[in-house]
């Protein structure tokens, strides 16, 4: 009997396991190919043959270079779509689509505004799905940023991380990873953009020491890792409501200064400088964020190889 595919749509699923051999993977290959030109082949190459699919119903720099250039370090082919090009962009069906892309490639990845758009295409899927953000989650991020967390601070086991600003998509999947690797979440939003009260709950129930305040000196305080996001994030229509809510969770040197001495600053990308986050925390000592963004290739290759039976 062929096994159902290995999806990779958010982390909650997945075994604390396999989170951790996804990240030692990631760990592995980006040491074994420092200093390479980036679009060099890992010396296994280990998915020549294969093609991957990536279909953006949103706007994207990171995701898309960083699969792109990650599938011809695996030694495979990527193909990169608009949506809007698509037939899905004239009324063809997500199951429709699944099952003529399962004929063509090997593995696809998916940005979507709905994240049971996601869902439903991988239920149809006869290859494995990649969720590459949906306004629910965005797992691939959060694989980086736990990955720049443990080269810069060690085990990730046992560290406080400080999520602050929106109760977003990326904060979800923080929530879900939080049990997986047994760090502590201190989230602090606007009483209006909590997280997720499911996701929450879950992770709650799972045995994970997350907390959710309104104050984001509280959250910072004692944290390793100080970690924020756009305010408005795509498919946010209350950008007005939202930019009068959110400045008393904009990090700055006061907040940074409540966090550990060797406390770092992460953020997924783009950057609102001047919002979220000050350029001083930007470009300062602390801050992670182009490791981060580089980091984005050396997870996101451990995901393919997890979702193609590779590890
Ligand atoms: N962080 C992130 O996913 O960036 P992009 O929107 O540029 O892909
Ligand atoms: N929360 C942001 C993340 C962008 C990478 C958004 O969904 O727009």
């Amino acid at each position: 009997m062929t096994q159902p595919p290995r999806h990779f749509l958010d982390i909650a699923p997945l075994s604390r396991t396999d989170v951790r051999a996804i990240l030692d993977e990631a760990h592995r290959r980006k040491g074994a190919r420092a200093g390479w030109p980036k679009a060099k082949l890992d010396e296994d190459a280990p998915l020549a043959g294969h093609a991957l699919a990536m279909i953006f119903q949103k706007n994207s720099t990171r995701t898309r270079v960083s699969f792109d250039i990650g599938m011809r370090q695996l030694g495979g082919a990527s193909i990169v779509m608009s949506a809007a090009d698509m037939q899905l962009g004239r009324g063809e069906t997500v199951e429709d689509t699944a099952r003529v892309l399962s004929r063509m490639v090997d593995c696809v990845m998916i940005r979507a505004n709905n994240h049971q758009d996601v869902v439903d295409f991988a239920a149809a899927s006869a290859v494995p799905v990649v969720n590459g953000l949906t306004d629910f989650s965005h797992p691939c991020q959060i694989l980086a940023d736990l990955m720049t967390i443990e080269e810069r601070l060690g085990a990730v086991e046992g560290k406080t991380i400080a999520w602050i600003g929106d109760g977003n998509n990326v904060c979800a999947s923080f929530v879900q990873a939080a049990e997986k690797l047994k760090f502590r979440l201190k989230i602090a939003t606007p009483a209006a953009y909590p997280p997720k009260s499911q996701e929450l709950a879950a992770a709650r129930g799972a045995g994970a020491d997350v907390t959710a305040s309104n104050d984001a000196r509280t959250a910072a305080a004692g944290a390793d890792v100080i970690v924020t996001d756009t305010w408005v994030s795509m498919g946010d229509f209350d950008k007005d409501a939202r930019m009068a809510a959110f400045p008393p969770f904009a990090v700055n040197d006061d907040v940074m200064a409540a966090a550990n001495r060797d406390a770092i600053f992460l953020h997924c990308l783009p950057a609102h400088r001047g919002e979220e986050v000050t350029d001083a925390v930007m470009d300062g000592p602390r801050s992670a964020v182009w490791d981060e963004a580089e980091n984005r290739i050396h997870a996101q290759k451990a995901v393919l190889l997890w979702c193609l039976g590779k590890i």
